[in-house]
């Protein structure tokens, strides 16, 4: 059943979403579901706006080589980043890189590791939803 219904939100959004321009983020129910689990554990509505100021923010408290998002990810989102060691990153923009945020998994993994080497902490699941409905955006 959770199948089928997957299968008509998909094509639902082909047709929606199909002859659109591809400026236009494409929707993923994956990453839908994991904005949603989110969602329930947040205050306020998610903000593309605070997302943006997450992403850009150098809060302090993190690790003095790490202190910002865009140390790694570069500060444009649709633009590739690069590790600490050089490695490419993949934009974080979905148009540019469709798969993002759409394994549960590796969302948690690199939120709980990223978070903690900028901030010191853990983000709140607040934070995370901003975030991802930032990138979604872009
Ligand atoms: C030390 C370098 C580094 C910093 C700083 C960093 N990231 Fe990342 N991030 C990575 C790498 C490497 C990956 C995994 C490779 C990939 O997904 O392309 C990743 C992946 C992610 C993912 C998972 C992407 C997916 O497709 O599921 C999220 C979410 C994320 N980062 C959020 C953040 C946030 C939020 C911050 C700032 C608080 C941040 N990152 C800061 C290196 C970094």
């Amino acid at each position: 059943m959770k199948t089928l219904h997957r299968t008509i939100v998909i094509a639902t959004a082909a047709i929606l979403f199909g002859g659109a321009s591809s400026s236009i983020a494409v929707a993923n129910p994956a990453r839908d579901d994991i904005i949603k689990s989110f969602a329930t554990q947040a205050e306020m509505p998610f903000s593309a706006e605070r997302g943006k100021a997450l992403f850009e923010a150098k809060p302090g408290g993190g690790k003095p080589e790490t202190p910002s998002c865009t140390t790694c990810h570069g500060t444009s989102p649709l633009k590739a980043g690069q590790t600490r060691a050089g490695k490419l990153i993949e934009p974080m923009a979905v148009s540019k890189t469709s798969g993002r945020f759409t394994e549960l998994k590796k969302v948690r993994k690199w939120f709980r590791r990223n978070c903690k080497s900028v901030m010191g902490r853990e983000c709140t699941p607040q934070e995370k939803g901003d975030f991802l409905t930032y990138m979604s955006s872009k």
